[in-house]
């Protein structure tokens, strides 16, 4: 028989006598059970140390890095519970800063706030990006009411629908929305130095391209899974940054590396409302491979608080890495003031109706 002839083989090589009998009765009495168990546990524990690999490798030593934010303001636009604006904000929140979110409805608001505790600390702005009004008169009440904005997060977004929708959520309204906070952030880098704006852009911006013809429906190379508007209002987020920080580091008393700081970064794959629903067997695939929200938004704490880290700079997995584009262009600064310019005219078509009769103006 196949399974004694097994069972003396591998009693002659563990030395005879009991570990003959055990290797025997192990054959006899339940090998498939324990080779079963024995995969099992092997494979169970290959999967859950690579899952925390996986989540852990963030937290290398410069994204443990510590401050306390105490008298700090930062505003991250985009908060619903369960997406990175909130996780973001709540580890803000927890290091000492005022947090004001901003969502587009009261009950998301006051369920956010609630979960921050609730207090002086945190309070929220209704904002939807997919209106130049909302975003203006967002922008203009958080100005009125705010003394400083040491952070301001550029989180909201959207990865699916309208292509005109999504340039206009993701890039045009929140670059209106930071054109009139500039005045509070440069305030506060002249008054207290170390300002950042953070953009949470994507990996899908790699192979994208700026549509300069038509932003509003883009063609050309693709940004991944979820298309070339997704990829480009994502690239576009980048290079807002950096010519941002070029346009900034000429205000007065805001020149020099640390008065204030425009940076972007990519979240990497991150479970949040987001997230589509995905078939029951493929569940702990997504475990596995996908890190939480509070994963997600340490590159967003990184960006806020690291002290060495560059202005300009993209961040993936709390490193600086180069940013891509088609032709690299994430990196061409001619083309930085070009998607400026882009920026400016979508602006004003949104805001004159001269583009999309849906949700805009
Ligand atoms: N999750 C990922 O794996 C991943 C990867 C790369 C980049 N990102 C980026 O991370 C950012 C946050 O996404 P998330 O994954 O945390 O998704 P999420 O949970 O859906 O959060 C997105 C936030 O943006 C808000 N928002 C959407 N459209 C808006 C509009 N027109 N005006 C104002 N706010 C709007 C949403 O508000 P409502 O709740 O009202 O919809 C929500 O608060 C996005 O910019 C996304 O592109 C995510």
């Amino acid at each position: 028989m196949a399974s004694t002839g097994l069972a003396k083989g591998l009693a002659s090589a563990l030395g005879g006598g009991t570990a003959s009998a055990l290797a025997c009765s192990a054959l006899g009495f339940g090998i498939a059970p324990t080779i079963f168990s024995v995969l099992f546990a092997t494979v169970g524990s290959f999967l859950y140390y690579a899952r925390v690999w996986i989540q852990g490798y963030y937290f290398d030593k410069r994204c443990r890095v510590d401050a306390d934010l105490t008298g700090k303001i930062a505003v991250v636009t985009g908060g619903t519970v369960g997406g990175l604006g909130y996780a973001a904000a709540e580890i803000l929140h927890k290091m000492g800063a005022t947090v004001v979110l901003t969502v587009r409805t009261a009950a998301k608001g006051e369920e956010a706030v609630a979960k921050l505790g609730g207090g002086e600390r945190a309070s929220y702005e209704l904002v939807d990006f997919l209106s130049s009004a909302s975003a203006a008169t967002g922008a203009k009440a958080l100005a009125k009411k705010l003394g400083r904005l040491d952070y301001l997060v550029l989180n909201a977004g959207v990865a699916k629908g309208d292509t005109a929708e999504m340039w206009m959520a993701n890039q045009v309204g929140p670059f209106s929305f930071t054109e009139l906070l500039t005045p509070l952030l440069v305030q506060t880098a002249k008054a207290h130095g170390d300002v950042r704006v953070v953009a949470v852009s994507s990996g899908a911006h790699k192979r994208a391209s700026i549509d300069f013809e038509d932003p509003w429906a883009p063609t050309g190379p693709d940004g991944g899974m979820l298309g070339n508007a997704y990829g480009q209002s994502k690239l576009a987020q980048i290079m807002h940054m950096r010519e941002l920080q070029k346009r900034l580091r000429a205000y007065k008393g805001c020149g020099g590396e640390t008065a204030i700081r425009c940076l972007a970064m990519t979240p990497g794959f991150a479970l949040t409302n987001l997230t589509p629903a995905v078939p029951a067997p493929l569940l702990p695939l997504l475990w596995l491979i996908a890190r939480s929200s509070r994963v997600g938004a340490q590159p967003i704490k990184m960006a806020c608080v690291d002290p060495d880290v560059p202005g300009g700079s993209y961040l993936s997995n709390c490193y600086v890495k180069p940013a891509e584009g088609k032709d690299g262009c994430a990196n061409e600064p001619e083309q930085w003031a070009k998607l400026w310019a882009l920026c400016e005219k979508c602006a004003a078509e949104a805001a004159s109706g001269l583009i999309y009769t849906g949700k805009f103006p």
